[in-house]
């Protein structure tokens, strides 16, 4: 039982609850006929609601009786590039006639397709067209998620996308991490350059992202479509010396020793990590650094080398999921999805799928901290679904049970929201 002081403020309870805390103790972290009340936006108790003090239950403003759902802490989809210009559906008709993602890159369309689009965007453009995909995402129950720049490449593009996820999160009910993602691909006027490219990633935009505190990581693709090993940390460095914690795009298409540096740096994730090495995930493990899982782009680029789920498990390396949202390799918008997808593709237990878009994405995000369990204390972030075990979220596809969706201790308003509320 919590034996937290009373907060003398109770915004809100909720009862009647079945809670998947996400708490490592037992699965799910399951509390069965659970309580969860709200004091100025985080969790001031959380427990059993025989045990619930009287004084919590008499000095609530609102109760809402939960009917039974299952809540669970706000999802976070913790690697998206949901903000892009343009659209990529003439590559997926050229790779369905038999053309590979690298392929398509290496000839000048893939990434730095999406790169001419989104430079020709508009600010109001890119909020709009990005706005429609996060609605999507924030519909299935999250309430965090990062979002990466990295289509623009040139300074001010860069900023621009940067300021587009500052209005996405003053726009919409979710907290937004921006990373800026500038080595991602080499625009065209440094074909041939990509050292100089990097010197004006690492001198020129790090300086100006850090003193505008715009972003609040920094990411590489280092892969042989992207960038090398010593030009990831170049970058990594140049971070580092600004304070901009980092994370990496790793071992996507071959193994490039990416995520191995990365744990080198103290990352925070090594993202993708098909063709992780054994060594790789040894340092991810001494480092902390978070696996983060994308089944949508494992799937959508047909990809068939499995990421080594159980080396992960061995070393205890920590798990996330996400959506990986972006036009070319996860034009996802469901996080949901991503639960069955991992399941299913890449064996995961319901279990982990789930850790992985709460505890661990959260922890991929260096907010382990503030969000990602149900926990005195933490952020008031959670959903009520219409389900009876945590576990439907992974096996059902294509159906959405989010009933209501809470943030900051507030319910947000939904269509599909019915409540039951006391004033007491
Ligand atoms: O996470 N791998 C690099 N970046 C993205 C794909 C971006 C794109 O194809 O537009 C990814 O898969
Ligand atoms: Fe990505």
């Amino acid at each position: 039982m919590p034996d937290n002081p009373t907060p003398e403020i109770i915004d809100a309870l909720w009862v009647n609850a079945q809670l998947a805390t996400m708490k490592p103790d037992n699965p799910y972290g399951m509390i069965k006929n659970g309580a969860i009340a709200v004091s100025e936006g985080k969790l001031a108790w959380v427990g059993h609601e025989k045990d619930l003090p009287a004084e919590i239950r008499s000095a609530a403003t609102r109760t809402h009786n939960a009917r039974g759902a299952c809540i669970t802490p706000g999802l976070i989809d913790c690697h998206t590039h949901l903000i892009y210009g343009g659209s990529r559906v003439r590559e997926f008709e050229l790779r369905l006639l038999g053309a590979s993602y690298e392929e398509i890159s290496r000839q000048g369309g893939g990434i730095v397709s999406t790169v001419s689009a989104t430079r020709k965007a508009d600010e109001d453009r890119l909020f709009h067209e990005s706005g429609r995909r996060l609605s999507a995402i924030i519909s299935e129950g999250v309430t965090t998620v990062e979002v990466k720049s990295g289509y623009g490449l040139d300074l001010e593009t860069e900023l621009r996308m940067l300021r587009v996820a500052k209005m996405l999160e003053d726009a919409f009910p979710v907290t937004v991490c921006p990373t800026y993602l500038g080595a991602h691909a080499l625009p065209e006027e440094y074909r041939n350059r990509s050292d100089e490219y990097i010197d004006f990633v690492c001198d020129r935009v790090i300086p100006a992202v850090a003193s505008q505190q715009i972003a609040q990581a920094v990411d590489v693709f280092c892969e042989t479509i992207g960038f090398s090993l010593e030009q990831t940390e170049r970058v990594f460095k140049a971070s580092r010396d600004r304070g901009l914690p980092v994370k990496l795009h790793a071992e996507q298409l071959s193994d490039q020793g990416g995520a191995a540096l990365a744990a080198r740096y103290g990352a925070l994730s090594a993202d993708h990590l098909e063709y992780l090495s054994e060594d790789g995930a040894q340092a991810m493990a001494a480092s902390g650094t978070v696996a983060v899982l994308l089944p949508g782009a494992y799937y959508f680029l047909r990809e068939t080398h499995l990421p080594p789920i159980d080396l992960l498990r061995r070393y205890g390396v920590p798990m996330a999921l996400a959506t990986d949202c972006n036009p070319g390799s996860s034009p996802a918008t469901s996080p949901l999805l991503m639960l069955n997808m991992a399941c299913t593709l890449f064996r995961l237990t319901p279990e982990e799928a789930l850790a992985g878009v709460t505890r661990f994405g959260a922890a991929a995000l260096g907010l382990g901290k503030v969000k990602g369990t149900l926990e005195i204390g933490k952020d008031a972030d959670f959903v009520l679904w219409d389900i009876s075990d945590p576990a439907e979220l992974a096996y059902r596809f294509g159906f959405n049970p989010c009933r209501q969706v809470v943030r900051n201790g507030t319910p947000i308003e939904s269509d599909h929201f019915e409540d039951d509320t006391s004033n007491t």
